[in-house]
């Protein structure tokens, strides 16, 4: 690994850690764009989207479970872990995420958004949302009190986002003083707008990214590192 500058995050009041799936592809859970990325295997408007759900809801719950299947046969790496022991040791620490695969929590990390939803919650259009979570498989493929299909509370393309999970993620990151953003190529709007929020508004800018992407200008430190080792060495507890 090439040398980089480690961080001290206690000069800092309020970080920010903006990630996305490259956070989770050293774990074994495919990204979407990148080589063998998801969207290069399967076409979203078959299997992601309101449209797709309305058509053939089995087709899509058997499609989610799949995923779900995956990503429990993977484990949060190095990186995960660091990060809860960094949230544990100082306050301040704020992750705000694209990705839907609970990766975070399951290594401990306190998570203040999930940007694009989870795909262990469920949603009822009568009865709300609901946790179902441990297995691959739905517990319930429609609603127990009314009986109708519920979708993953995941936010597929051509939704609106969640705007209140939205509006505290745009706060934090109007506040933060570090902005890190970790396994993302910044293309899917609105999400991708916080980078330009966050230099706007002052934050020190930092990127962990193997690769350059369309928003890598944005910031003034780039690493080009995998996520599970760049994360402890630049920031040590
Ligand atoms: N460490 C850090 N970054 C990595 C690693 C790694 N080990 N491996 C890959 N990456 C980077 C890739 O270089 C790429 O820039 O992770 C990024 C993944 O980009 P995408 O696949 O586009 O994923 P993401 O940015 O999270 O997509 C945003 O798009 O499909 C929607 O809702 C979905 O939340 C997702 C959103």
């Amino acid at each position: 690994m090439r040398l980089m500058t480690p961080i001290d995050l206690r000069q800092f009041e309020r970080v920010v850690l903006f990630t996305g799936a490259g956070m989770s592809a050293e774990c074994g859970v495919p990204t979407y764009r990148g080589r063998g990325g998801i969207w290069h295997q399967y076409n979203y408007e078959d299997y992601a989207c309101q449209r797709a759900f309305e058509r053939d809801p089995a087709k899509v719950l058997d499609f989610h479970e799949l995923r779900r299947t995956s990503v429990l046969a993977c484990a949060p790496h190095a990186g995960h872990v660091h990060l809860a022991n960094l949230q544990a040791a100082m306050p301040g620490i704020e992750v705000v995420t694209q990705n839907i695969d609970g990766m975070f929590q399951r290594a401990g990390v306190r998570v203040a958004a999930e940007l694009h939803g989870s795909m262990w919650r469920v949603r009822c259009a009568e009865h709300g949302i609901s946790a179902d979570e441990g297995h691959g498989a739905f517990r319930h493929r429609q609603c127990p009190q009314c009986n109708a299909w519920l979708r993953p509370d995941i936010t597929w393309f051509e939704d609106n986002v969640d705007a209140a999970v939205f509006a505290h993620a745009a706060d934090l990151v109007k506040r933060a003083d570090l902005f890190v953003s970790v396994g993302t190529s910044g293309a899917v709007w609105p999400a991708a707008g916080f980078a330009q929020q966050a230099q706007r508004s002052g934050a020190r800018m930092v990127e962990i990214n193997p690769e350059d992407n369309e928003a890598s200008s944005l910031y003034e430190t780039r690493v080009r590192e995998a996520a599970s080792a760049a994360i402890p060495a630049l920031f040590p507890l």
